[in-house]
């Protein structure tokens, strides 16, 4: 099939530019000689995890247990889910999905090691689990050094809790554009991090994996010698936004744009507008509008939930009804999370449909 028969809203991605970012990721963390386990967050896709895996990837990242449900139920193993999983409920789920697959989950609250510790003792499973540490972005995280040291202590102690590392991750950085500054600022979250695990390891408590990073603070981490692993989600599509960071050295981010939507011109209510099937509801709005590919000098607004608009500013629009446009999301994760399938092409032809299994996995 060809691009032009899809009908439309529809998301694509570019098989050849997606091929060049899981090679690139893979030689830098190669070079590097760190592992990487990619954020499943951005693609939410066993297809994608798959080859993730097959270009060196050491495992995957989950935000949410019910992502990881899915991967596992497709035959993904090594997953780390990276957002507290919590209440007996979901708990008594994640011992199940633990009996099944090689799973860990980051904690950060006496409460919720609490509640592990029963679901672990009354299901018979041994919980593995990951400390998250507030790095930085003030979001989760218990706080570094003693805090955290006691929080390792409980687990330690713990026969139904095995404590496997640390996590770090400092997404408020990943897309500060002067290189220098990101570098500062990941160099002092991964500092913070050796520090809690050197505390701990004083302790006799041993922390194998040091985890954390994305895609804007990948290469610094890969580099940094302080982490283990690296999680970097977003390079697989790249957000139009990740397009505008320095790299350093005068080189710009080595991750393409594999991700659109493809739309169709559905009105032309006058000479310098056109009106397409992409609104709200089939393109993220979260990060600012979307960018148009392939058009110069037109501008994108949203017209509603299932409207947009292109806008010819200074001169006549020459776009037809059916006329199909293609947009470049400024945020590929929640875009992701709108569709069922992403359509696979390589020059104008649809050569793969992928289900996309974990989307609207939030629980
Ligand atoms: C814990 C964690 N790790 C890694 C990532 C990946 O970040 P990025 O998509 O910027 O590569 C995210 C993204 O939000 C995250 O929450």
């Amino acid at each position: 099939m060809n691009l032009a028969e899809l009908d439309t809203p529809v998301l694509l991605v570019n098989k050849d530019l997606l091929s060049r970012n899981l090679r690139r990721m893979e030689k830098m963390a190669a070079s590097a000689a760190i592992a990487y386990r990619p954020h499943a967050k951005a693609h939410k896709s066993y297809e994608i995890a798959k080859l993730q895996l097959s270009h060196g990837a050491s495992g995957i990242c989950c935000a949410k247990l019910g992502e990881a449900e899915v991967l596992v139920s497709e035959g993904i193993k090594d997953i780390l889910i990276t957002t507290p999983v919590i209440g007996v409920s979901k708990l008594t789920r994640l011992a199940t999905l633990m009996s099944q697959s090689d799973a860990k989950v980051v904690v950060e609250s006496y409460e919720n090691i609490r509640e592990m510790e029963l679901v672990g003792r009354s299901k018979e499973v041994t919980l593995n689990v990951v400390i998250e540490v507030n790095v930085g972005q003030n979001r989760c995280g218990s706080k570094p050094g003693q805090p955290t040291l006691e929080l390792a202590k409980i687990i330690a102690a713990s026969p139904w809790l095995s404590l496997v590392g640390l996590q770090g991750y400092q997404g408020a950085i990943q897309m500060v554009v002067d290189s220098e500054e990101r570098k500062i600022k990941a160099k002092k979250a991964s500092s913070l991090l050796l520090e809690t695990k050197k505390l701990i390891q004083k302790n006799s408590i041993d922390i194998p994996i040091l985890t954390g990073g994305g895609t804007g603070t990948s290469k610094i981490d890969a580099c940094g010698q302080v982490l283990t692993e690296i999680q970097p989600g977003g390079y697989i599509f790249m957000d139009a936004r990740y397009g505008d960071i320095q790299w350093g050295d005068g080189n710009k981010i080595p991750f393409e744009q594999s991700l659109t939507v493809l739309g169709s011109v559905i009105s032309r209510p006058d000479s310098k507008r056109a009106i397409v099937d992409v609104g709200l509801k089939s393109i993220s709005s979260d990060q600012g509008v979307p960018k148009l590919a392939n058009i110069e000098c037109a501008s994108f607004q949203f017209a509603g939930e299932e409207h947009g608009e292109v806008i010819y500013d200074n001169g006549a629009c020459p776009l037809n009804i059916g006329d199909k446009i293609s947009l470049i999301p400024t945020h590929c994760d929640t875009t992701v999370n709108l569709y069922d399938h992403l359509i696979v092409y390589s020059g104008e032809s649809v050569t793969d449909v992928w289900k996309i299994g974990a989307r609207g996995r939030s629980q």
